[in-house]
């Protein structure tokens, strides 16, 4: 396996090997980045109404946005960055040794060759992907080194702080806003969270690649933070594709399928992509937030009325993600509208 990571081979290539070729209608040549750029919002206003009303036009327009002056640390940010970067520039053979505590695999180092069909296209990134609780469960499965880790990564996106949820689910998505119940985002709904922290390395080819495919997150929410200087991110709105301008110590929010059930229908989660770059390595962190397994996802009752009836069929998070699994997002989508 650790043979089948990127960044175990992707230096000793002057061309892309052809398994890494988009077909050429998903090709970055293929299309042309638009000129907008999507809302940034500035979460350290004193007027908390306007805040939120901006919060929730820009779920409603995008489904995406980044926000500045969340009170998140500096200092926390590019630590939690560096301490990514620093583990994914361990040799090969470390970094596995360190996700291969967990038997049932809580903790993985995985690239889409391990983990596609041997005959798919694949995509130019490495990614490390664990279970955060704020709990604090499963940790004994993260990895020890680098140094501080544990640490590092515990009081950034876990722990007692607790800081992301905190403060995306208080600050961002208020009961106000969509009419929820004080506290709902800090209840069963964000429990089951897990990080991702993706590694895309210098790309020779970069227009015939893709860091990542075209794809919506199986999340509640997804809070990321990217490197500074390297636009790769892209979110496809009215058939163009949408820049997301790195900005540093922001945060990239999109929302998801969840959340659409949650807001039912009101918020909806657009697709997404990563391009890469032939000059330098990529890495982003991405933090999901996910409900516990037995939680089940149904629209929120102060987002239903006679007027407006549940759009979507309940369903348990354990089921949705096993469907999500087999049967791909856009299918289940539909299902759980259909059957409704
Ligand atoms: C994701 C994702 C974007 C990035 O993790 O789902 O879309 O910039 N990441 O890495
Ligand atoms: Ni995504």
């Amino acid at each position: 396996m650790d043979q089948m990571l990127v960044s175990s081979w992707f230096n000793l290539h002057s061309s892309v090997p052809s398994s890494y070729v988009q077909p050429p209608e998903s090709r970055p040549s293929h299309t042309v980045v638009s000129e907008k750029s999507i809302p940034v919002i500035d979460l350290g206003g004193h007027n908390r109404a306007e805040t939120l009303h901006k919060v929730l036009k820009a779920s409603e327009e995008y489904g995406f946005f980044q926000v500045i002056n969340h009170g998140v640390p500096k200092d926390l940010i590019e630590g939690t960055l560096n301490i990514f970067k620093e583990f994914h520039a361990m040799p090969a053979k470390e970094k596995m040794r360190e996700c291969s505590r967990d038997p049932k695999g809580s903790c993985k180092l995985y690239t889409s060759r391990e983990i596609n069909k041997k005959d798919a296209i694949q995509f130019w990134k490495d990614t490390l992907r664990h279970a955060c609780p704020p709990s604090g469960e499963y940790m004994e499965y993260w990895p020890q080194k680098p140094a501080r880790y544990r640490w590092r990564t515990l009081k950034s996106l876990g722990g007692n702080d607790y800081v992301y949820v905190n403060i995306f689910s208080s600050r961002i998505y208020d009961s106000k806003g969509l009419g929820l119940t004080p506290g709902y985002f800090n209840s069963v709904l964000t429990e089951n969270p897990t990080v991702q922290a993706h590694h895309y390395p210098p790309c020779p080819e970069p227009s015939l690649t893709l860091g990542a495919p075209k794809h919506r997150d199986p999340t509640i929410i997804t809070i990321l933070l990217q490197d500074k200087g390297i636009n790769a991110l892209q979110v496809f709105r009215d058939g163009e594709w949408i820049g997301v301008e790195p900005i540093p110590n922001a945060f990239v929010v999109n929302i998801w399928l969840l959340l659409q059930i949650t807001s039912n229908g009101r918020l909806v989660g657009p697709e997404h992509r990563v391009v890469t770059n032939s000059r330098v390595a990529r890495t982003s962190v991405a933090y999901c937030i996910n409900p516990s397994n037995k939680t089940i996802i149904e629209s929120a009752k102060t987002c239903v009325s006679s007027t407006n009836p549940p759009k979507y069929k309940p369903i348990s998070y354990e089921d949705f993600r096993r469907d999500i699994l087999i049967k791909g997002t856009a299918f289940v989508e539909a299902e759980l509208m259909q059957s409704h």
